[in-house]
Order: C-alpha cells, then structure tokens, then sequence
C-alpha cells in the first residue's frame, strides 16, 4: 500500500493506493463529526462487484451506507441525473455533515464530487475510483462536472476530497479499451513530469500490460504524485496545472470532432502527443527523435499512433474552441521529455503542416 499526499493548504487529502485498500475503508477515512449516512454513487455494473465491500467499511465507522445509481458513463454526467440526486438526497433527508462517496470512473467522480459541493453548499465527499483513468487523473485534483448538451464539463466546481482510495485490483475487471485509454494519461506523466516512470515503461511494459498488482501500485503512485505535485501549484487551473494537458489540445479537438463517438480520450490524446512532438521538434524546440520515441512508447502500451484525421481546416477552427483558449492557441511542448513548457502563437501554417504530414488533407 502506498499513500500519496494531496498538499492543498487548508484541505490536503490522502490518496491511498494498493490492491485491496478498498477493502480497508474504515482505517483511511478521517473523521467526519456528525455524519450519519453514507450515500454512494454508482452505476450498476461497478455497485455490483463493489458496494458490498465498500458499505462494510461504512458500516464499521457507524455510517449507514445507501446507493444511489445513475446510468454509465457520460450518460450520468447531466443535469437531469444531477437533479435526481439531489432530490435523492433531500427526500432522504440527507445532512451536509453526511458523507457522499464517488465510486466508478471519471464520469460518476466528476457526478458525485459536483453534487457533494453543492448540496446545502457542500458537504463532504471521497473518491473510489474504479477505472486507471479516473486513478490517475480524475480523482485527484478536485475538479468536478456535469455536461450540458452545448458541450462538455460546462457547470462544475473546484472541490477537494477527504479521501482517494485507489483499489488497484479493481482494474481486472476494465475493458481493455478503457484499460489501454488509462495508458495515454500514464504515458502523458511519464513524457512531461516523472522521467523514472518514462524509463521504467520503455525498459518493460510487460508488468503493466499484465495488470500486476505490485507494478500496477507503483504506476499509480507514481502519475498521483505528479498530478499532486501539479495541483497543489495552482489548484484552480490558471498556471502549472496547464502541463496536465499535454496532447490535450489536438486530443480534444478530436474528440469534438467526432463528436465523442470515434477515438476515445486516451486515443485521441495519444494522437495529440505525437503531433505535439512532431511540432517540438519542428519548431527546433525538441531535437529530432523525440516523435518517434513517444511513439514507440504508445505502441508498446497498445496504443495506436496513426488512422485518420479530419481536415486541417477543420481541426484548426475546433482548436478555437478549445477552453484553453487565450487569443491564440497555446501548445504544451516538450524541450525534451521531462520538460514541458508552454508556447504559444504557433504560426497556424506550422500547425498545418505538421496536420498534413500526419495525414489530415
Ligand atoms: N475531474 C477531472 O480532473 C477529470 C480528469 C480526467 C477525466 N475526467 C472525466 O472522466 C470521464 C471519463 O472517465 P473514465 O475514463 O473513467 O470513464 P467512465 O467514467 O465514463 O467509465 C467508463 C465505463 O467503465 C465502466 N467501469 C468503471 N469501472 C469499471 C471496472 N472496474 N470494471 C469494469 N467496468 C468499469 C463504467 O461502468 C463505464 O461504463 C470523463 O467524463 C472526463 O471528463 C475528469
Ligand atoms: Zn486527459
């Protein structure tokens, strides 16, 4: 077992991360004066391997645990899934010293955590997160959401946790789709922020590919820490926090494009970091090698490189939309791996060579 610590001064949290730690819920959770009720949410595919597990250690710290379901992925991240929560919540007389428990992927994370801080102005709330994505990235940091239909993460709060428990056992069970998409955001630490985990992945995938509990602790703890180090810099998102997005700006921009039905996150940020490298080094920030040594890492974790890409044209005015936008878009880069910086007025024939050169007509 390992535990990371979130420092966010006034509201520093754990993460704690091994096999089986759900399993010890009781130890880790910190006291919570007054709490009587524990509501967790979940759907149903994840509450009925894990609620049991999870309202045992509830229990064992005097908290009745209730489940509230919601429907899978991004379908739970609306308003309409949101409000029933929160009439849920007052029908049963829910109190904001009561505990409410995220416990799936990012999408019921971002759910619950955004209905724990804001029912009766905030109550507190913990993370269970049950997919890699949302271990090593949604559930830490304290930004939650729900959709509306004009666009994605559009109503939402700056939130901490009381507590992350990160059962890594929990991901045996992860489609290897949503497995593999977990690995784009490994890879995206290892490139910008953690050069041992970037080592220890080009030396042997092998471990990680195989789920094996002790590699997969060590892979955990590891992107925690460097999303910690990052959040407790600049916990809302106006600075340091921008490095997080390595890739994420053609990523996204792709998603949109294909109106979040053909690659998926971590396939569209795997694209998004090649074509980042690609602009490194053509902008003589990087020196050459650096696409082809991301790129070796993405297939080694399964992760494709190529396919096709929408029309630059069509690519760059969706980078006008991107959230990041300031007046111009802004890349994270990499000098060399280890070191992002971000850059910005990228003149857009740059862009679109390297788009071309990567297959966009
Ligand atoms: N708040 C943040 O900082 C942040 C960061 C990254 C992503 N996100 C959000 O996270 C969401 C994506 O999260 P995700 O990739 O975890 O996907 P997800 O939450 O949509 O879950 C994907 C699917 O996996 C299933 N699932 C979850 N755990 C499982 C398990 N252990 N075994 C089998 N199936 C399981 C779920 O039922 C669901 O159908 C997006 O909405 C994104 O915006 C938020
Ligand atoms: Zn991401």
């Amino acid at each position: 077992m390992v535990r990371v610590t979130v420092p966010i001064p006034g509201r520093s949290y754990d993460v704690v991360i091994g096999p089986g730690v759900i399993g010890e819920l009781a130890e880790h959770l910190p006291e919570l004066p007054h709490a009587v009720t524990a509501f967790v949410v979940a759907d149903r595919s994840v509450s009925e391997r894990w609620f049991e597990p999870l309202a045992i250690g509830l229990s064992e710290r005097g908290l009745a645990p209730v489940l509230l379901t919601v429907p899978q992925g991004e379908d739970a991240k609306t308003l309409p899934v949101y409000g029933t929560l929160l009439h849920q919540l007052a029908t049963q007389e829910a109190h904001r010293d009561d505990l409410v428990v995220a416990l799936g992927g990012g999408a019921v994370g971002d759910l619950a955590g955004f209905v724990g801080s804001t029912y009766m102005r905030g109550m507190p709330f913990i993370q269970v997160p049950t997919t890699l994505t949302a271990q090593v990235d949604a559930a830490i940091g304290g930004k939650t959401a729900v959709n509306l239909p004009e666009g994605k993460n559009l109503v939402g709060t700056f939130a901490q946790p009381r507590l992350v428990l990160a059962d890594v056992e929990i991901l045996r069970t992860l489609p290897d789709r949503d497995y593999r998409s977990g690995l784009a955001e490994v890879a995206k630490y290892a490139l910008t922020l953690d050069l041992e985990l970037l080592a220890g992945l080009e030396r042997d995938p092998g471990p990680v590919l195989t789920t094996q509990p002790e590699a997969m602790e060590d892979l955990v703890a590891r992107c925690v820490a460097a999303k910690a180090r990052t959040v407790a810099q600049d916990e809302r998102d106006t600075g340091a926090r921008l490095v997080l997005n390595y890739g994420h700006t053609l990523g996204h921009a792709l998603e949109r494009l294909e109106a979040f039905q053909g690659r998926s996150h971590g396939e569209a940020i795997t694209i998004g970091m090649v074509f980042a490298a690609k602009l490194a080094e053509a902008r003589g920030l990087a020196s050459p090698g650096l696409a082809a040594r991301s790129a070796r890492l993405f297939r080694s974790l399964g992760l494709d490189t190529e396919g096709a890409l929408p029309p630059a044209d069509r690519v760059m005015a969706a980078f006008g939309l991107d959230k990041k936008y300031h007046g111009g878009v802004r890349f994270v880069l990499l000098e060399e791996v280890g070191n992002p910086v971000v850059v910005e007025d990228v003149p857009q024939e740059q862009v679109r060579r390297i788009l071309e050169e990567m297959g966009a007509s």
